[in-house]
């Protein structure tokens, strides 16, 4: 399969995303296209630096690029200021100047890190994304949003701050754990039930972590994900609306996320959040009984949890944790059909109702990796 190209148009920056296999080798000349300068810097963590890392210097350098690596630890404990203070004095050492460029070369960590670096340094340089954990090429890479957390909790501090291209190699995926790449599916079906009914049938009868997947099939879901985000974050960059449908099935995910203490992957968790959402909304009338069931259907294709057995006050208590100084309303995504969602304000009392009709509907059913 060939390269595919998807447009992005925000309000700050239009862009392109690339998706396609090999295309690690053509980061040098789309840095050179869409974001200029001379000196590029590629951020990476200690686990896909010794991968990629090489690969992408090459190209920069054949492109004409003075380059450096800066390599930071693996992990989300280390999204922290106090690597992003490293960074951006690894910024400075190699001499960056407002023209130059900031490679991202990883997963969603070094890309939200490396972004935030970008957004901050002289006042903002340019970021190409180069994302390789199929979570960072479906979600995180596209649409602009950089953070690092705080003690108080996950993302507290960040920036919007548009990339000038986004390189996706589909090869990368190759080395990704199929744990890890089995947890980002939760994301990939929750595109699917938001905006795709085609997608969703497809990854219903093929699931996207089955031995045999193919990198033509890989390329054209990637791609799909993307233009899904994509057709999100240009109607609404900044959140203010349709961008809070993303959150399907993150309300209760969330939950069931933060009560295993992190042990349930990201991903994992908001596929079972996705299940108990559908169910509720199914016995509410919302969305009809069949509805539901295709969602448990694709979720457990894909070896994914569709239930919890988190209790019901816990998850309420979760759910509504920093939301109880807002008053006594949330914002929930409620499935309606496959491909039509809606974000509704409901009362803490509809919520607890949801979640009451919703989980530990078949605990039994909880699957895990
Ligand atoms: N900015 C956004 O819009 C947005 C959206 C969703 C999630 N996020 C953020 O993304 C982060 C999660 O992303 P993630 O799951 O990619 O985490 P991650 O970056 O920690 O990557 C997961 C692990 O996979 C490794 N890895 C990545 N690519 C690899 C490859 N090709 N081969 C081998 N190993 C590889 C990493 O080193 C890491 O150990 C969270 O911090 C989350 O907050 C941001
Ligand atoms: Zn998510």
């Amino acid at each position: 399969m060939s390269t595919i190209t998807i447009p992005v148009h925000t309000s700050s920056r239009a862009y392109d995303v690339l998706v396609g296999p090999g295309v690690l080798d053509q980061v040098g000349e789309v840095c050179a296209r869409c974001a200029g300068g001379t000196v590029a810097a590629v951020i990476s963590d200690s686990n896909v630096a010794p991968l990629y890392g090489q690969r992408v210097l090459s190209s920069l350098e054949r492109a004409g690029y003075r380059t450096a690596l800066l390599t930071f630890p693996a992990g989300e404990q280390n999204k922290r200021l106090s690597t992003l203070e490293t960074l951006l004095e690894g910024l400075a050492a190699a001499e960056l100047s407002r023209d130059d460029v900031v490679v991202a070369l990883g997963g969603g960590v070094t890309g939200d890190m490396a972004g935030l670096a970008a957004a901050l340094y002289l006042r903002g340089i340019q970021v190409v994304q180069v994302p390789t954990s199929l979570l960072a090429m479906v979600d995180s890479s596209v649409g602009g949003k950089t953070a690092v957390d705080l003690a108080h909790g996950k993302n507290l501090a960040g920036a919007f701050h548009q990339p000038s291209a986004v390189v996706v190699d589909i090869d990368c995926l190759k080395t990704l754990s199929h744990e890890l790449f089995s947890d980002s599916c939760g994301e990939v079906i929750k595109h699917g039930v938001l905006a795709d009914p085609a997608l969703f049938a497809h990854l219903a009868k093929h699931p996207l972590n089955a031995p045999d997947v193919t990198s033509d099939e890989l390329v054209s879901v990637v791609a799909r994900n993307i233009e899904i985000k994509r057709n999100v974050v240009d109607a609404d960059e900044k959140e203010h609306g349709l961008r809070q449908t993303l959150n399907l099935g993150h309300t209760l995910g969330h939950a069931i996320e933060a009560s295993s203490n992190f042990t349930l992957g990201h991903g994992s968790s908001v596929a079972a959040g996705l299940c108990c959402i559908a169910r509720g909304a199914a016995a509410k009338g919302w969305c009809s009984e069949d509805c539901a069931r295709q969602i448990e259907r694709a979720t457990l294709a894909h070896g994914l949890p569709i239930d919890t057995s988190v209790g019901h006050e816990t998850i309420f208590a979760f759910a509504t944790h920093d939301k109880k100084r807002h008053g006594s309303t949330i914002n929930v995504v409620i499935p309606h059909a496959i491909g039509s969602v809606s974000v509704r304000t409901i009362t803490f009392d509809e919520l607890a109702e949801l979640i009451e009709l919703g989980c530990n509907a078949h605990p039994s059913s909880e699957v895990s990796l």
